[in-house]
Parts: C-alpha cells; structure tokens; sequence
C-alpha cells in the first residue's frame, strides 16, 4: 500500500514508479478529508509513504496522517521516499519518529532530487536543466523500485528526538504557511482550479475569486501553479513549476 502527498506533481510521479501492475497510490490528504485512517494490510504487504521535503522536515499534512494512522497488522516492511531539491536534512528522521508513535518501525529511507517547486524562495532553473533533473530522477526511481522490490532494509541516521528538526529550517514552516500572506490579482478569471487542488481545503470560491479560509495551509505549491495567485510580492514575476505527470492528468 502506497500512500502520497503532492503540491506539484514531483511525489506522485514518485509514487506512481513504486506501484506494482494495476496498484493505485492513494492520496493521504483526501483519505484526511474523507477521515479515513484506518487500513487493511494484506499479509506481508509492504507500507510506503511518498512526500516532499519541506524547510528540512515533511509536510504538515503527512505528520497529521500518519500521526492517526492505523493499520490492521504491522508492516512487515515499512519505507519513506522523499523528494527534495536537494537535501532531505531530518526529514525522514521526523518520520520515523511520527511512525514509532504509532508503532509502525521505519525499515527504509529512500530520497531523489526532483526539480525545485518553491516558488517563494527561489526562481525556477531553466526548462532544459529541469528536463535533466526529471531524467536523472527517472533513473533513481528505477534503482528505488528495485530496492523497494528486495525488501531492503537501509541504515536511517535518527538523530536524538527533535534535534535535527529544531537545527534546520523546519520551525519557519510554522510562520510560512500562514495564509495571510497569500493573495490573488486581476488575471484571475474564477475558473476555480486553484480551490479543487487544494489537498487541506484552505480555500473557496467567494463572488468568483478565491479565498483563503484557513489560519494555516500546508504550504504545497498547488494553488500557486496559478500565474494569479501570490505570497505576499515573493512570487511576482516568477515561472511556476508543475511536473509534467499532472499536465495531463489532473
Ligand atoms: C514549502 C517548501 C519547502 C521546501 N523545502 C525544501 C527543503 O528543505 N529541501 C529540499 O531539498 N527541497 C525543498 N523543497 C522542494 C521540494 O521538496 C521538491 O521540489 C519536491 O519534489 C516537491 O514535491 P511535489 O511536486 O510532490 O510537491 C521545498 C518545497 C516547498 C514547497
Ligand atoms: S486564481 Fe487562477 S486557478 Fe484560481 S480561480 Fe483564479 S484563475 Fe482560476
Ligand atoms: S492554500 Fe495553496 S499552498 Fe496552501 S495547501 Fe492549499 S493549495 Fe497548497
């Protein structure tokens, strides 16, 4: 059983070069949405968690989900896949942590750098190096699936509880996903996109415009994917990344 957790399409390509023939990743925001925690393991049925690396850590919305997951019998094989742009720092640390507090051991962490979507923080590279990026990706996920396939079980570095965590950038994630700081200009033209790709429902349509609803959002990217939409002025002028997989299918 795999679950995902996507702003911008990187992870659920990620997901979906895990999944065995006719296997479907499930979206953990919506099984959140619908409620639904609680999940049949078949006997021997491996576990796996796909997500992005947020400020070091994982998204809000991941902790949430595996913090009330239940699941009907242990994994006998449990594994983390994380994408980043460059360095997962105490993420899976924290997810193993997450894990052990439902008694689900971590067997295996696995990371591939996929193209940057933090349209906030950076300016996008240039398509052709992103298409590299994409290529490179594709190979590592090839080399994954394969360990993922042999069960193998990988030496995770867990630092002492919190520690990596409280050294990285994690804690600004907390004041970052405010979303005070998002607003939505005159190119808008009320097809209401950016709402339906909300995972955590922080958003609705208001009198054709989108609104944000919700103190706090997790900080995806998706709603961003919009040319309209922006944080606070970090994000005027920028290109926005969205993984060719969700071009044609969501
Ligand atoms: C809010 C935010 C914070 C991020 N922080 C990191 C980070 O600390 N380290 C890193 O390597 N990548 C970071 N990234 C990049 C993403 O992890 C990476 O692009 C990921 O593949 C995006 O996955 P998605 O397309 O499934 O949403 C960040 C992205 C966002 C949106
Ligand atoms: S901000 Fe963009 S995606 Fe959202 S309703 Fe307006 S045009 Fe559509
Ligand atoms: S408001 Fe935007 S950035 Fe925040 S979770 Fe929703 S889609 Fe993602």
């Amino acid at each position: 059983m795999i679950f995902y957790f996507t702003g911008t399409g990187n992870s659920y390509q990620a997901a979906l070069a895990l999944c065995g023939e006719g296997e479907t990743p499930l979206d953990l925001a919506k099984c959140l949405r619908e409620g639904r925690g609680a999940f049949d393991l078949e006997e021997g049925e491996a576990l796996g968690i796909v997500c992005p690396v947020y400020y070091g850590g994982v998204p809000s919305t991941v902790l949430e989900f595996v913090r009330s997951l239940q699941v009907s019998n242990p994994p006998e094989y449990c594994y983390v896949l994380l994408t980043c742009a460059s360095s997962v720092s105490g993420a899976a640390g924290q997810l193993a942590e997450a894990l052990a507090e439902r008694k689900i051991r971590l067997h295996a962490a696995y990371s591939v750098v996929m193209p940057e979507n933090d349209v906030i923080h950076y300016a996008f590279s240039p398509e052709e190096e992103r298409d590299a990026v994409l290529a490179d990706a594709a190979e590592t996920l090839r080399v994954i699936e394969r360990c993922v396939a042999e069960r193998r079980e990988l030496g995770l570095h867990i630092p002492p509880r919190g520690r990596m965590i409280t050294q990285s950038a994690y804690p600004y994630y907390e004041q970052d996903r405010e979303t005070k700081h998002f607003h939505v200009d005159d190119q808008c033209v009320g097809c209401g996109k950016c709402v339906e790709r909300c995972p955590v429902s922080a958003m609705v349509m208001e009198n054709g415009r989108p609104k944000w609803v919700k103190d706090k959002c997790a900080l995806c990217m998706a709603c961003i994917r919009c040319g309209a939409v922006h944080y606070d002025e970090a994000t005027k002028g920028k290109k926005r990344y969205v993984n060719p997989i969700l071009k044609s299918c969501h």
